[in-house]
């Protein structure tokens, strides 16, 4: 971790102290912060259909909500004030990967992306909150950002955006390149740009339960197998032959307490629902790919990475990856665990063979890169 990340603090006082509690300002967060993106090179990516971006303008308070893919004409000759905000830039900037593993402090299974925005002098996003933990981190220009602890959080109805009907700012502060300000969920906040600016973010998921239980029951419903059938050869006369009888409403029971689970099944559950990539994330097997002892002789010699889309997380022996699961064999755990954490196979690293086949497995599906 950069040592001025955090103002100084330890990871762990962080943790303690900020983390799901209260915002922190960071001034001079990462020195010299801001210029792997620009205008024309934001802009850009919110014109490519790989990736998922929005238009968010304000025309004397009508505001506008577009989404991408956008085309370059969008944003000339515009005269409102307007912010485009380009999610996944992990995905395709490299150091925007290399700027997430500086956040390693937190599990990977908390991490959502890294969305960058651009918007032109005076622009905003309007006063909102949002359902997860976020770093606000300046790139080039400044941001006026104003916060607020307020309990209310009634919400605009006449725009086609979240906008907080009363926000009353209790702090502000302008952010300068590499300053970082860290908002817990829920926190009010309100950002202007003053000059053209850019603000990266650095943003956490939190699975609502209703969203949970749903994915869990489709994992489910995916591996389970009841035998068996409704009978009654004791059927005995109905008085009413429209009521659903009690022992009709036993035996469906009975049937139903054979789902089963336990904690390998919630693990294995949430192993694939972490790492299962989002909707528009695709992976391309390499063209002419190396042969499997091409492939080990070249990763033994230079080592390899993971593709800045795949998500690698593990419990215990199980690897999960992009949604899949594997087992690993016990004499390649160290090797694998590091290459989770890391997203980097150093150079000179031994693997059993079937270590070796599976990350050409992996290779093959185009999950790493050699
Ligand atoms: C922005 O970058 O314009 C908005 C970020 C946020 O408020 O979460
Ligand atoms: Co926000």
């Amino acid at each position: 971790m950069i040592p001025t990340l955090l103002g100084g603090m330890t990871a762990k006082e962080f943790l303690r102290d900020y983390w799901q509690k209260k915002p922190l300002l960071i001034r001079g967060a990462i020195p010299g912060f801001g210029d792997w993106l620009n205008r024309d090179s934001t802009l850009a990516m919110a014109c490519s259909d790989e990736t998922e971006a929005r238009l968010i303008a304000n025309d004397d308070g009508d505001w506008e909500v577009r989404r991408g893919p956008f085309a370059a004409k969008d944003f000339k000759r515009r005269k409102d004030l307007w912010t485009v905000l380009v999610q996944g830039v992990n995905l395709t900037l490299p150091q925007g990967d290399a700027l997430l593993r500086e956040f390693d402090f937190i599990p990977h299974a908390r991490l959502d992306d890294l969305m960058v925005s651009f918007a032109v002098d005076g622009a905003g996003v309007g006063p909102h909150f949002d359902n997860y933990d976020v770093f606000l981190l300046q790139g080039m220009g400044k941001r006026h950002w104003h916060i607020s602890g307020q309990r209310d959080q009634r919400l605009r109805d006449d725009v086609p955006l979240k906008i907080l009907s009363n926000f009353k700012s209790e702090q502000d502060w302008v952010l300068e390149p590499g300053d970082m300000l860290y908002l817990p969920p829920q926190y009010a906040h309100d950002g202007i740009a003053v000059d053209d600016c850019m603000t990266w973010s650095i943003g956490f998921r939190a699975p609502p339960a209703q969203e949970l239980m749903e994915g869990f029951l489709s994992y489910l419903q995916e591996r389970t197998v009841l035998q068996g059938r409704y009978s009654d050869p004791d059927l005995k006369l109905q008085k009413h032959p429209a009521e659903i009888g009690n022992a009709m409403i036993d035996q469906v029971a009975d049937i139903l307490a054979e789902i089963k689970w336990n904690r390998g099944v919630i693990r294995d559950f949430l192993g694939t629902y972490l790492t299962e990539p989002k909707p528009h994330v695709y992976f391309e097997p390499p063209e002419n790919p190396l042969t499997f002892a091409r492939f080990v002789a070249q990763a033994k010699k230079r080592g390899l990475k993971l593709n800045p889309k795949t998500q690698l997380l593990f419990a215990g022996n199980i690897f999960y990856i992009n949604g899949e699961e594997c087992a690993a064999e016990p004499a390649d755990k160290a090797i694998l665990r590091s290459l989770a954490d890391s997203h980097t196979l150093p150079a000179g690293s031994a693997l059993t063979d079937d270590g070796w086949d599976l990350l050409h497995a992996w290779y093959c599906d185009g999950f790493l890169c050699v």
